[in-house]
């Protein structure tokens, strides 16, 4: 498997049926359009979170997405991938990135630690190219010196990914949001595959989504609002300080 040497792959989203798919991409072309209109004020809930332009959103559209793949060949796959590690079922959650006009290079980061990874399967409802923000993310056992110069923002490497296809990663890789250079709003669909604290398997919904779409921002931490806000104003400084910090404890190094 590809994902055994790079530690992601992309891969087709294939349907065992024609309604299936119609429908799939008929809801994200809902997804879409809800997140187009979003005011500029319900984007900017998190006023920091936006000034860096990645944000997280929930949609009820999602349940509906989740629906329609989890029976497909490229969820199962990727469901194969994480079992044939961990030996247990995936706890399966679902949210979508946007990656807002304007946005910049986001700090270089892991999503988890090697010790428990997650699987994450992302794929958009529209193209993802450089143009609007495609991933920029560090193959698997590129070594030490490769590994730096990545995380200080010095090499890039930026996977597309056409409408049609997803992009299946490790949590663990190195990477980190690319700017938006387009004035179109870039939904990107995340499913996460990780081990949850109290042994939850299959997949969760949280039932207050009911509610309508909403940002994740405000329910982080202050420390990491205040980081999101200082990275925004400072994002090559802050990556700089950000990655040396990580250099520096075990998380960085694993
Ligand atoms: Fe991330």
């Amino acid at each position: 498997m590809k994902i055994a040497e790079n530690g992601f792959e992309v891969i087709p989203i294939e349907f065992d049926d024609e309604i299936k798919k119609e429908k799939f991409y008929n809801i994200l072309g809902k997804l879409n359009e809800e997140i187009c209109l979003l005011s500029q004020n319900e984007i900017i809930q998190g006023v920091w979170g936006s000034s860096i332009g990645h944000i997280n959103y929930h949609s009820l559209y999602l349940k509906e997405i989740f629906e329609l793949v989890k029976n497909q060949h490229f969820f199962l796959h990727a469901k194969k991938i994480y079992s044939n590690r961990y030996g247990v079922e995936p706890h399966i959650g679902i949210n979508v990135n946007v990656n807002i006009p304007g946005s910049k290079y986001q700090h270089i980061h892991r999503d988890f630690r090697a010790t428990k990874d997650g699987l994450i399967i992302n794929f958009g409802c529209q193209n993802i190219s450089e143009k609007n923000g495609a991933i920029n993310l560090l193959p698997t056992k590129r070594g030490f010196l490769y590994s730096t110069l990545f995380a200080f923002g010095f090499l890039r490497n930026q996977i597309s990914l056409t409408q049609g296809n997803s992009l299946i990663r490790w949590g663990n890789l190195l990477h980190g949001g690319a700017p938006n250079r387009t004035d179109i709003r870039r939904p990107m669909i995340a499913i996460v595959l990780i081990r949850s604290d109290d042994n939850l398997i299959g997949f969760n919904w949280d039932p207050s989504l009911k509610a309508g779409p909403r940002s994740n921002f405000f329910n982080s931490s202050f420390r990491k609002r205040f980081t999101l806000f200082f990275a925004s104003k400072t994002p090559f400084l802050f990556n700089q300080i950000y990655q040396v910090k990580r250099l520096i404890s075990e998380f960085y190094l694993k």
